[in-house]
């Protein structure tokens, strides 16, 4: 028998005790990379009957810091059936901005709060905590290259926008871009995981890094 209560606690050697923190350690840093990869482009697979083509990872990252620069410090960004850039602004933790995903894709719900279902078919169908002109920029990428789509998103677009509209689409839309949103072809071109047959363009319509001559 022991002679105190203290003695007949088990004892972890130095060893030991390093060990378990080394442990721990990695066990912290497993989850905390989980987290990070549900940020992964890609993760959420393409469906091509949504029309869903995502960006390369350099595109994503490139379109993510022109929303971040053109947002400035603490500012808010929509990403309008944009998910990619949504994805490459979390990963890049970026906690001090308030970002949005506005998808129709259902699966995108799993960024909880900041999902907003959306349909362009419904273009101010939007939840109430959604107020107008409350973002500094709106990155948009419409799903069909068609006049029905890009107005309908373009209302969007303006309902949401302070002013700032960074869009990505064919560069047959050009002249209806510029006419719905007043936005120029930029010199920059976005490109895609996969090889589309379409040539794709942004457009903006403020002094960008993205070079479209403003
Ligand atoms: C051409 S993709 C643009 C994706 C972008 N390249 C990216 O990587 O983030 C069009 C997006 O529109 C979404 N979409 C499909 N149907 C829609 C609808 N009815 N209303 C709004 N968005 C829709 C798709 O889920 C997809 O994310």
């Amino acid at each position: 028998m022991g002679d105190s209560e203290d003695d007949e606690t088990p004892q972890l050697s130095a060893h030991t005790l390093a060990a378990l923190q080394e442990f721990y350690a990695e066990q912290k840093q497993q989850s905390d990379l989980g987290e990070n990869d549900k940020y992964n482009i890609g993760i959420i697979e393409e469906n091509w009957q949504l029309s869903q083509f995502w960006y390369s990872q350099e595109t994503a990252l490139r379109l993510a810091q022109e929303a971040i620069a053109a947002a400035g410090e603490g500012g808010r960004i929509a990403c309008v059936s944009a998910p990619s850039v949504y994805q490459k602004l979390r990963q890049l933790h970026r906690e001090d901005f308030s970002i949005y995903i506005f998808e129709y894709d259902k699966r995108f719900a799993v960024y909880g709060e900041e999902f907003i279902f959306y349909d362009y078919n419904n273009p101010l169908d939007l939840p109430p905590k959604i107020a107008a002109h409350s973002f500094d920029i709106v990155v948009a990428d419409p799903p069909y290259l068609s006049e029905d789509c890009l107005r309908k998103t373009s209302e969007t677009i303006k309902y949401l926008t302070q002013g700032k509209i960074l869009l990505c689409t064919g560069a047959i839309m050009e002249e209806l871009a510029a006419e719905l949103l007043g936005v120029k072809m930029c010199k920059f071109i976005p490109k895609h995981t996969r090889n589309l047959a379409n040539e794709f363009c942004c457009y903006v319509n403020y002094e960008s890094g993205l070079d479209c001559g403003l």
